[in-house]
């Protein structure tokens, strides 16, 4: 039988490298161990096996749901999302929330957000300072709060709406960098020790957005809610099969999930996507030129249908993917992947980071080039984003919409440069792979 090698590590010390730089970890574990790896992270997970070949990454994948739980794999986001959000479910359950929160992020639901993510894209620009740097993801976190606030609860603009959007904010900027995120990961850190606090403080503003969740809830099972298209007034409606509608606190878990999982992940490939459309010339260039020539105001889904600017896209979220690993899956019963076999209770990690730099798939595979897009189809177990099977990203259509209209309407409708500064380096926000928090434009039109 093979086994699976092991750094030699502490396994804090492989928590601290995971946590302050996820990609090098990876790329060290992998040439000393091999494609497949068992991290220690001395978190509640013992044992983590990486694996990014993609015949294993199919095994995982597509293996049917009963084989697998990710829910329980998850508890880390416990404390932000709540015991009941999508993300820490499993089984029949985990079945039956998704289905009710499917039709809303249905490819043909996505046209009618088209016009809303230009519109608030615009906004937000215009929002910012000519001829003088601004950081990039203060403009693509208010892009995709908006757009989520808008697809969530029907809100865009308002007293309620801005109070939300600062405090979501807030709350998210929580565990925004590598040392904040340290909280989620260290249970001895998780303690009340009053309002100054880092848990105290956190603690206190997850009341705050409580309060405000809570209030919209009240109101919006007081009021009508036909005719309105928002995820909110969905799920008020859904009934499971004893008739029964979801309580305050179910609502509430499924809407942060939603908020968390719906914003920071595409403000993150937002920044990455304007980053390298600026710095490789060549790529904005020939990005420009395929936009414009639909010509003027396109319509929403022609944008989204273009090739190259579908390639960029692909090629941004290829190069650092937002998601370093699909959430970890913890088998059920023995399985056989590839040569190991495992016994129950192994948590698998489909490796998406080390996958998408396979040299044997994408050659080069630390420089950005979109063509590499055109020139090949990749498999879903090759290049996988969003990750695979029964917990594939339920907002895809949604992110690769905002994505591509946010992007097309920036750079036609303005020019930006990107000033000197530090080598923007990819580095851990929450449990995403961000550009380093400095990264900054000047909008020069
Ligand atoms: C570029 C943006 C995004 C990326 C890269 C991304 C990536 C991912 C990944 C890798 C997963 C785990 C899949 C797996 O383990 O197989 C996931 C799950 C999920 N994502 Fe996204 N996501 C993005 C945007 C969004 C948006 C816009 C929403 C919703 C508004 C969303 C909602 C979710 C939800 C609810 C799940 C959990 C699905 C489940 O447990 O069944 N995501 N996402």
């Amino acid at each position: 039988m093979v086994t699976v090698n092991t750094p030699k590590t502490p396994p804090q010390w492989q928590l601290f490298e995971w946590i302050f730089d996820p990609t090098g970890y990876l790329e060290r574990n992998q040439n000393q161990l091999g494609e497949t790896f068992n991290a220690h992270l001395g978190v509640n997970l013992d044992g983590f096996v990486f694996v990014s070949h993609p015949d294993h990454v199919r095994t995982i994948l597509s293996a049917p749901a009963r084989c697998f739980d990710a829910g329980r794999a998850n508890g880390i986001l416990g404390p932000l999302v709540g015991d009941n959000s999508l993300l820490l479910l499993d089984g029949a359950v985990h079945k039956q929330q998704r289905q009710l929160l499917m039709p809303s992020f249905h490819g043909d639901r996505m046209v009618t957000y088209g016009e809303i993510i230009t519109q608030l894209t615009r906004r937000a620009i215009d929002r910012q300072p000519q001829g003088e740097a601004f950081r990039v993801r203060s403009l693509t976190e208010e892009i995709t709060m908006r757009v989520i606030l808008q697809a969530v609860f029907g809100l865009n603009q308002g007293d309620q709406y801005e109070t939300m959007r600062r405090t979501m904010s807030t709350f998210l900027d929580m565990t925004a960098s590598p040392v904040k995120s340290s909280l989620l990961f260290l249970k001895s850190l998780q303690r009340n020790l009053g309002p100054w606090s880092p848990w105290g403080r956190f603690l206190a503003i997850r009341d705050q957005l409580d309060e405000l969740l809570y209030r919209e809830i009240q109101q919006r099972r007081q009021a009508s809610l036909e005719e309105r298209q928002d995820i909110l007034s969905l799920l008020l409606l859904a009934r499971d099969e004893e008739g029964q509608g979801m309580s305050d606190k179910e609502l509430r878990d499924e809407l942060v999930t939603l908020l968390l999982a719906g914003h920071e992940t595409t403000a993150t490939a937002l920044a990455w996507a304007l980053y390298w459309v600026h710095r490789v010339d060549s790529v904005r260039d020939r990005l420009i030129e395929e936009i414009t020539a639909l010509g003027e105001n396109p319509d929403p889904m022609a944008v989204f249908k273009l090739p190259y600017l579908t390639a960029v896209c692909n090629e941004t979220l290829r190069i650092y993917p937002v998601a370093m690993v699909t959430f970890p899956r913890i088998a059920k019963e023995p399985i056989q992947v590839g040569d190991y076999q495992f016994p129950a209770e192994t948590v698998l990690a489909p490796c998406i980071y080390l996958t998408h730099h396979r040299e044997d798939i994408f050659p080069d595979s630390h420089s950005f080039k979109p063509e590499r897009f055109l020139e090949r189809q990749y498999s879903p177990y090759e290049f996988y984003p969003f990750g695979g099977g029964n917990r594939r990203c339920l907002g895809m259509a949604l992110a690769m919409y905002e994505l591509k209209l946010a992007l097309a309407t920036l750079i036609t409708e303005h020019e930006f440069t990107l000033p000197d500064q530090p080598p923007v380096k990819p580095v851990r926000r929450g449990i995403t792979l961000a550009p380093s928090p400095g990264l900054s434009l000047i909008k020069t039109r």
